[in-house]
């Protein structure tokens, strides 16, 4: 049995103090769940605020992105290391953002997965098409070709820290989301591949989350999914009424 995994990206949202007031007020919301798993992310500056807020609680504080090394002459960067002593739990790696705009590419989200398991953290990692992909019929070459990239020389025993998000990049803040049925059929896709990679049980014990455009009016289907183990929230997850209705599905 999968336990379900809710995460909240915040991606380039909250300052310090709206970070940790959020997770207050969610932390009152979420209290006496255990049947699922919740995790937000915000960015790297408000992590020590929201791993604080967080101390006694059933949430857990993640981040977007880790670098490769521990430690170095990376301008801009952030390491596993540091983010582990700063209590992080999830990194979340390879988003389509980061893809688009930071130039990340499968072998280096590769890399940092790597390290990222070293340091004894756990990864979301994301595959996902683009439209024009879709259109051409690529949708399933796409998503093998990445997780080939972000999965080479990752070995069976480090399957149980790592979640993929599925987020088709067509419905990430569009308001356009996948039908449950969409997004299930490249979900069973991804098991099978990782059944191939892996084991039969390793396949079915990997928890695969959709992301995209996901809201409390479409969570229950989505989940209702036999594939579908959770969500990655980005925009509705901004809102503590919004993601808790999420988490509630
Ligand atoms: P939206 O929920 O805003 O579509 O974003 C999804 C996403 O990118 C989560 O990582």
């Amino acid at each position: 049995m999968r336990k379900p995994i809710i995460a909240g990206n915040w991606k380039m949202y909250k300052t310090v103090k709206e970070s940790a007031d959020f997770v207050k007020q969610l932390h009152e919301k979420m209290k006496g769940i255990s049947d699922r798993e919740i995790v937000v992310c915000p960015t790297f500056l408000s992590v020590p605020a929201v791993v604080e807020a967080l101390r006694f609680s059933n949430i857990q504080p993640g981040c977007q992105d880790a670098h490769w090394e521990n430690e170095g002459a990376y301008t801009g960067n952030v390491s596993p290391a540091m983010l582990k002593e700063a209590g992080v739990k999830y990194v979340i790696l390879g988003h389509s953002e980061k893809r688009q705009y930071d130039g990340e590419t499968d072998p280096r989200i590769n890399l940092k997965l790597k390290n990222v398991l070293k340091n004894g953290l756990k990864a979301i990692v994301c595959v996902g098409e683009t439209l024009a992909e879709r259109e051409l019929g690529k949708t399933e070459k796409v998503i093998e070709t990445q997780i080939q990239g972000c999965f080479e020389g990752i070995g069976l025993g480090d399957m149980a820290d790592i979640v993929i998000a599925y987020e088709p990049v067509w419905a990430i803040g569009t308001g356009k989301n996948a039908t449950p049925e969409q997004a299930n059929e490249v979900h069973a896709f991804i098991r099978k591949l990782m059944e191939k990679k892996y084991n039969a049980e390793t396949a079915q014990q990997l928890r695969i989350q959709y992301g995209g455009s996901v809201k409390p009016e479409n969570v229950k289907q989505l989940m209702g999914q036999p594939d579908i183990d959770g969500a990655l929230v980005g925009g509705a997850s901004l809102k503590v009424d919004s993601f808790a209705a999420i988490v509630g599905f």
